[in-house]
């Protein structure tokens, strides 16, 4: 999979794709992150990208010219299968969501900034909105690295125990029961017995009991 982000702070990307299992993902060749910076783009030659808006009020809207022309240029040089805005007035991000992603070749996402983006952006450029959730970031780049983590962790071969992604939470619409490790009593607290019983079919029962029971206090939605 190959994912194109495109933004007016690259280096905002240097910490969450560096580390960790996104970085692995790269290195094993099963993702591409290209970051693009935005004023590259512009045609202006102060590389200006943003400019006052039509009938006034406050802050600045993104222009269309170095939008359209980042994403011409990508789009010449591949399919997309989805063109990404990310805004908080977009499609709340689930793992649905995620999972439908994380089919696709290649993505492009967009961060926004300022008041918005020129709206025939919005009309004519990309296939879909999305928002990581009720509240307004400074910018789309972390929402961008949200989506991304979210859904790269999903391609075959990232995780190192592919059954880890299919059991997350909320992938089988139930929370994740709880888990302990070593040592068995610390401070007096101690692990439930089961789990030290060594009976496969005991522990796989308590750990869907406790899952249910979980969801069904912290997120009744869920269930
Ligand atoms: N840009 C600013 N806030 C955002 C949010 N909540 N989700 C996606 N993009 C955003």
């Amino acid at each position: 999979m190959r994912i194109d982000i495109i933004t007016i702070f690259p280096e905002m990307f240097d910490g969450p794709f560096n580390h960790s299992m996104i970085k692995r993902s790269q290195a094993k060749g099963l993702a591409e992150i290209h970051i693009h910076n935005l004023r590259d783009y512009s045609d202006n030659k102060h590389r200006k990208v943003d400019d006052y808006p039509f009938g006034g009020g406050a802050g600045m809207v993104m222009m269309i010219q170095p939008i359209a022309d980042c994403i011409d240029k990508l789009k010449s040089e591949r399919n997309y299968d989805e063109v990404i805005f990310m805004t908080p007035d977009g499609s709340l991000f689930d793992q649905p969501m995620a999972n439908k992603l994380s089919m696709a070749t290649n993505l492009i996402i967009m961060c926004g900034h300022y008041k918005g983006i020129d709206e025939r952006l919005r009309e004519n450029y990309f296939t879909s909105e999305i928002s990581i959730g009720n509240y307004v970031l400074t910018g789309g780049e972390l929402a961008a690295a949200v989506v991304t983590d979210a859904v790269i962790r999903l391609l075959p071969g990232v995780l190192s125990d592919e059954t880890s992604a299919l059991s997350d939470s909320f992938q089988d619409n139930l929370l994740s029961p709880p888990v302990y490790t070593r040592p068995s009593e610390y401070n007096g607290w101690i692990v439930p017995d089961v789990l030290m019983s060594g009976n496969e079919k005991e522990i796989k029962k308590w750990q869907y009991e406790k899952a249910v029971e979980r969801t069904r206090i912290r997120r009744p939605d869920m269930l």
